[in-house]
């Protein structure tokens, strides 16, 4: 099995069990949970833990962990009180499907599926570092990270933004959570804190470019191929990197990043090829 089967295989076991009462929202759990998606964030989980000599069954709970957080920002990003976007993944977004009120509470109960799964497999043994993780996911995906940048997101639609908080912006809303899929790879394997530092620094750079290279597929991309609208940005009257400094320039922003993230992978003394070509290939992606 390659590792993104096992990932499909493991976000699946965690999907509540059949209820009468509640299936509707289970099925909008699951109807955006498997549509798909690149998978990034578990697959950054598990070759960092791999890099650093940890079990990637360890760190199997916090890539479904992780993907279960970003599932839910997808969810809530589309609803017409933030982007508006009736495409995601390939198919109708979650709320043109369930309802509004069902799509809010399907990203609800993901969000507290996330912190079930991330704890699922604690034991005396592994708890310092399970808490450690933990705490690192929440922290990333609340209001000082994920959240928050959702909400410098909004507040700056239809203004003339700087930089400065562009960066802001994009470190929290998309780097955040990148960040933590790397950091918390590291912590289950036990890796020291130099190591979990050059975790942070290769996600704060893959992060950044992650988001910029959105904002030019938001341009560049054709729908089909990106299994979302394009154009959404303009249309919202977003502030992005590509409205203020226009492709060319956002393109070599990508690049500049990507080869700082490629810097901060040589410190690893173990085998880091698998993550240098993600990184790359993040930076050449066509959706
Ligand atoms: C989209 O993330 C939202 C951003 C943070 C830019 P992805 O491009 O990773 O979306 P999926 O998971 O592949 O659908
Ligand atoms: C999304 O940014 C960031 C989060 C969902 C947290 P975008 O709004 O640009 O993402 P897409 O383009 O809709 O996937
Ligand atoms: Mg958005
Ligand atoms: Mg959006
Ligand atoms: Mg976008």
């Amino acid at each position: 099995m390659t590792l993104n089967e096992k990932i499909e295989k493991a976000l699946k076991s965690y999907i509540p069990p059949e209820n009468v009462y509640v299936q509707k929202l289970y099925d909008a759990m699951e109807y955006s949970l498997v549509a798909g998606g690149k998978r990034i964030r578990p697959l950054l989980v598990l070759e960092f833990c791999r890099l650093c000599g940890g079990d990637i069954e360890d760190a199997m709970p916090f890539a479904c962990a992780v993907e279960m957080i970003h599932t839910y920002s997808l969810i809530h990003d589309d609803l017409p009180c933030m982007d508006n976007d009736d495409y995601r993944r390939g198919k109708p977004s979650n709320h043109k499907v369930f309802g509004e009120d069902i799509a809010l509470l399907a990203g609800d109960a993901l969000q507290a599926l996330a912190f079930k799964t991330a704890t699922s497999h604690i034991t005396d043994k592994n708890a310092s570092r399970v808490a450690r993780a933990v705490n690192n996911l929440a922290y990333y995906c609340g209001a000082e990270g994920m959240v928050g940048g959702q909400v410098i997101d909004l507040e700056s639609e239809g203004k003339n933004v700087g930089i400065e908080r562009l960066r802001e912006m994009d470190r929290k809303k998309t780097g955040a959570i990148i960040k933590s899929a790397c950091e918390m790879g590291c912590i289950i394997a036990g890796a020291d804190e130099n190591k979990i530092e050059n975790a942070r620094c290769f996600g704060e750079n893959i992060g950044l470019a992650f988001q910029i290279k959105d904002d030019i597929l938001d341009v560049t991309a054709e729908q089909e191929k990106l299994g979302k609208p394009v154009g959404s940005d303009l249309e919202n009257e977003k502030s992005t990197y590509v409205s203020l400094l226009g492709i060319e320039k956002c393109s070599e922003l990508v690049q500049s990043l990507t080869q700082e993230a490629l810097k901060n992978l040589e410190s690893f003394d173990g085998d880091s090829e698998t993550l240098r070509k993600l990184a790359l290939s993040l930076a050449e992606r066509e959706y």
